[in-house]
């Protein structure tokens, strides 16, 4: 009985994680796309196109953890090196995600005259800033930390997770 919920577990465990690569696709897809974009119309349509799956990206990261931490107690491993140094990888791009988006995507929808968030308050669209400071925003944004915290971060924890090294 308890091999079968394990194997369902696994199953959605496995199946939070894929949707949620597929749903974040869009904000990973926006973040290469826009960097050279000028066009204030193109780069309102990226970010709300990113903006529109967050709500399903939320709701698998949570599934990964709630699935990953009953799995965990199903098969004893709160003992195991592996499975610490995953669960604080993930905390880890979890905030550092956060923040780098207060710092270059939230201030940008700021900039080209979108509704915002910054922490849990909304804000309206405000008039947009000119053409030089957005452009400077985009340079200053650094997709190789993205690349290396959102996916290179993952694989190991998908390597920890595969191989239980320790
Ligand atoms: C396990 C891997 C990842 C996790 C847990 C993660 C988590 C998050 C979270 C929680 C946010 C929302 C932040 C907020 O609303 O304040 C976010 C936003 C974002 N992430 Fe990731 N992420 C991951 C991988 C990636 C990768 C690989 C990329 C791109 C190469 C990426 C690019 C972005 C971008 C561009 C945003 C801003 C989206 C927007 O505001 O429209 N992420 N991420």
């Amino acid at each position: 009985m308890a091999n079968i919920l394990t194997r369902w577990l696994i199953f959605l465990h496995v199946l939070s994680a894929l949707t949620f690569f597929l749903a974040h696709g869009t904000s990973a897809a926006m973040a290469f796309r826009i960097r050279r974009e000028t066009d204030f119309v193109r780069i309102r349509a990226m970010l709300d196109l990113s903006d529109s799956t967050t709500e399903i990206m939320f709701l698998s990261f949570l599934s990964i953890v709630f699935t990953g931490v009953i799995l965990t107690f199903l098969v004893h491993a709160w003992d195991k090196l592996w499975v610490w140094t995953s669960i604080l990888l993930i905390i880890f791009i979890f905030i550092w995600m956060v923040r780098m988006n207060e710092q270059s995507y939230k201030l940008l929808r700021k900039l080209v005259g979108l509704p915002y968030r910054q922490g849990s308050n909304e804000y309206p669209a405000e008039p947009p800033a000119s053409t030089e400071e957005v452009t400077a925003l985009l340079k200053r944004i650094n997709v190789k930390n993205l690349v290396l915290a959102g996916y290179v971060i993952p694989v190991i924890v998908l390597w920890l997770m595969i191989f239980k090294p320790f």
